[in-house]
């Protein structure tokens, strides 16, 4: 079970864990959680843009200027378990900034897993968005990572279209309404 912190105010409870907004020292955190998180998907297609964490370090230092950037980080203790981050617009472009977000990342430590940390994250991203006056939360998944589609269908989102990446195959688009 997760203790508070005392000196950080910012922090709130996530059912086991505590959430915080993430700070520019976790970033090296979220790339050794992407790396083991990512390892740990062998037999299902991996979110192959970042394979190791050092790529990792490098992807999240650079999104982390892009316009709207959020990251949103659940911890047990002094352990990060998960986050997911994102910012304004999405990958491709074509969504308008103003009103849609972008989840990029959704990364749950082995160790976490299949206990509703993952869905507990999508829904931080969803109410942070709609509060950050967004219509859509948007994301991109492998179309064949079955345990994926089934969280965010689960929670609502809808497949609008499909898109072939150069490094990641076929893509789906899923769209999450906020209004
Ligand atoms: C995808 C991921 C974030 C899910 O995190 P999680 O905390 O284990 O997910 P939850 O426990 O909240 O499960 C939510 C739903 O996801 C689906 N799911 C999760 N793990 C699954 C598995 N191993 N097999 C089948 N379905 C699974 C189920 O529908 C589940 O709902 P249920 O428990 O009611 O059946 C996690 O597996 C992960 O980090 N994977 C590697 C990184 C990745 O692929 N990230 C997404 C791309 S950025």
């Amino acid at each position: 079970m997760s203790e508070f912190s005392n000196n950080n105010p910012e922090q709130s409870a996530l059912g086991e864990f505590y959430l915080r907004a993430g700070i520019a020292a976790d970033i090296e955190a979220m790339a050794l959680l992407t790396e083991r998180a990512s390892a740990h998907s062998v037999g299902e297609p991996l979110p192959p843009t970042i394979p190791n964490a050092a790529e990792a370090y490098g992807e999240l230092q650079k999104r982390r200027h892009y316009d709207g950037y959020w990251s949103h980080l659940a911890f047990d203790a002094d352990k990060l378990a998960g986050f997911t981050a994102g910012y304004s617009g999405t990958w491709k472009g074509e969504d308008d900034k103003t009103n849609s977000q972008y989840l990029w990342l959704l990364m749950v430590d082995p160790d976490y897993q299949r206990r509703g940390l993952g869905r507990a994250l999508v829904r931080v991203a969803a109410d942070a968005s709609k509060q950050n006056g967004a219509e859509n939360l948007i994301l991109y998944a492998a179309s064949d990572n079955t345990r994926e589609s089934k969280l965010y269908e689960s929670e609502g989102f809808e497949k609008v279209s499909s898109v072939l990446s150069d490094t990641q195959g076929e893509l789906a688009k899923y769209c999450l309404k906020l209004k």
